[in-house]
């Protein structure tokens, strides 16, 4: 019998609006054009048009100081569609883009200004029927930019009520851009839905989304577009030794999967390896979680998630690279086959860990989908993973954290994550907490010693499975999920470092 019968809806499908390219947008017909305004600037040339037919409106409400360009403002007025009968907006939305970004820094970019922008109009879109919506953004952009454009547009229409009933989330059916290419538009499709995918598997409950219905998803995509796809069930792991990641499922009756994913657009040179962690639910199992720290724990599989999004846009964009992304699944649950505290584990790698708390368990579940990982003798290996609540005291809900043992690397990634506008900062691997992890029975134990630096000792426990090879770990615990909303994203999943891998990628050499 299915153990989550109790659970079977439906969530909604993705929205799936028509894009299209548009020119002359103060003219096209739609019930919402949306324009940009920066601080001290001239208007930009479709405002300057609509302030022109519109007897000097536009400069008036902004001298008046009723439309503001601080950044994420947003100001409705009435269209030219609405007095000629020559067609055009019925509203234009003025959005404030704020001060011209000059120097870019590591929280805000020209592209996450553009992703925001385009992603605050359009969750910002008057309630009700909004049919066709048209964004005249890509000319307040450089060209470098114009993918982001399309890019939040898609994905604000993917947030966290995806199974509330009744009226829909406001979904325009058409989305028409001005200023900006094909090539553009493709791809900022591309990577919206990719991020798209990333948010829904993370923001799907844990009775819906549990180690085997991740792999399914998965392999729908892989199919969707291409990817190679193998899935380990629980026979396989066993038969590969991978008795760290059926350890942490062991408790639960869903039992725990493997899945690799490959992008081959390299030809025969070796692969860089994306490795997420996949905890559908994380309870804390027997070292159990208060309801509270309980209650968004189907986030934790954010890093598998964040995998197959990236891999899903890699195959979409058609990247010259060879890529493979594992994913380690299970589920961390109390029952009479619980793994336990003071248990040992013989990892797939031959090392052995001794578990302190059952609750460390994502590290439990990498060590081996590391080893998978490193068995494909990757260039460069990445790991994402929601590992630690000590991440976010350090470095706040906002930031990720990097971790390495190849600086040229990490660099590289900061780099794309400093384009991409995410922010990420570098903690230190320092070999004085290599000491912390030190087990008396086995090699090592799942713990570092009391809470300090427990980001750290949790990228060292990781470290110990990945070899030789150049390696990140990024620890998205914060980040990954939010609590509440912003103008330009829900509360929930955020798709987060989604944009910064992909950046990353292309940019190896
Ligand atoms: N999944 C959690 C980390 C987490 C906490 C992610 C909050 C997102 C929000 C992880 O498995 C965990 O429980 N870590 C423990 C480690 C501790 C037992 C050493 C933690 O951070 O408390
Ligand atoms: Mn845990
Ligand atoms: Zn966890």
């Amino acid at each position: 019998m299915n153990p989550d019968s109790h659970s079977t809806p439906v969530s909604r499908p993705f929205a799936q609006p028509q894009l299209h390219l548009i020119d002359n947008p103060h003219e096209a017909d739609a019930d919402v054009l949306v324009t940009g305004i920066y601080l001290d600037q001239p208007l930009s040339p479709t405002l300057a048009v609509i302030d022109k037919v519109s007897d000097g409106s536009v400069g008036r409400l902004v001298k008046q100081g009723k439309v503001s360009a601080k950044r994420g403002d947003t100001f409705l007025i009435p269209g030219p569609g609405t007095k000629s009968d020559g067609g055009g907006p019925h509203l234009v939305m003025i959005l404030g883009l704020g001060d011209r970004l000059t120097n870019e820094s590591s929280t805000i970019s020209n592209r996450s200004l553009a992703f925001d922008s385009a992603a605050t109009a359009l969750r910002g879109l008057p309630k009700g029927s909004v049919s066709g919506v048209n964004v005249a953004l890509a000319e307040c952009f450089e060209e470098d930019v114009h993918d982001m454009i399309v890019a939040g547009a898609i994905s604000a229409l993917e947030g966290q009520a995806i199974y509330q009933t009744g009226s829909d989330a406001t979904s325009p059916e058409a989305i028409g851009f001005s200023g900006l290419v094909e090539s553009a538009l493709q791809q900022g499709q591309s990577l919206g839905q990719s991020i798209n995918h990333t948010k829904r598997l993370v923001n799907e409950p844990p009775s819906i989304l549990f180690p085997e219905s991740f792999a399914e998803r998965a392999r729908v995509i892989a199919d969707e577009v291409g990817l190679g796809i193998e899935v380990w069930d629980e026979k396989r792991l066993e038969a590969e030794g991978c008795r760290a990641i059926l350890a942490v499922g062991a408790g639960s009756s869903r039992p725990p999967r493997l899945v690799i994913l490959k992008h081959n657009g390299g030809g025969d040179e070796p692969p860089v390896a994306i490795v997420g962690k996949g905890v559908t639910f994380d309870s804390g199992g027997l070292s159990i979680k208060p309801s509270e720290g309980m209650l968004t724990m189907k986030m934790d599989m954010a890093g598998a998630a964040t995998v197959v999004g990236v891999m899903h846009a890699l195959a979409k964009l058609d990247v010259k690279r060879n890529v493979i992304g594992v994913c380690g699944l299970a589920e961390n649950m109390i029952s009479g086959s619980s793994y336990k505290l003071g248990d040992v584990i013989e990892t797939r790698s031959g090392k052995t860990i001794e578990i302190h708390n059952t609750d460390a368990e994502g590290r439990v579940v990498l060590a081996d989908t590391l080893d998978v990982a490193i068995g494909h003798l990757p260039v460069a290996m990445l790991d994402l993973a929601t590992l630690t609540g000590a991440c976010m005291v350090a470095l706040g809900k906002e930031v990720a954290g990097l971790m390495t043992n190849d600086q040229s690397l990490c660099d590289a990634v900061s780099n794309a994550a400093r384009i991409e506008g995410e922010p990420v900062w570098q903690l230190p691997m320092f070999e004085l907490y290599d000491d912390k992890i030190k087990s008396k029975v086995a090699d090592i134990k799942n713990v570092g010693e009391a809470r300090w630096g427990g980001a750290i000792t949790a990228a060292k426990f990781l470290q110990q499975f990945v070899g030789d090879v150049p390696w990140v770990h990024t620890d998205i615990a914060g980040p990954a999920f939010a609590d509440s909303p912003l103008p330009a994203r829900d509360a929930g999943a955020t798709g987060v470092m989604v944009r910064t891998l992909i950046r990353w990628i292309q940019s190896m050499s």
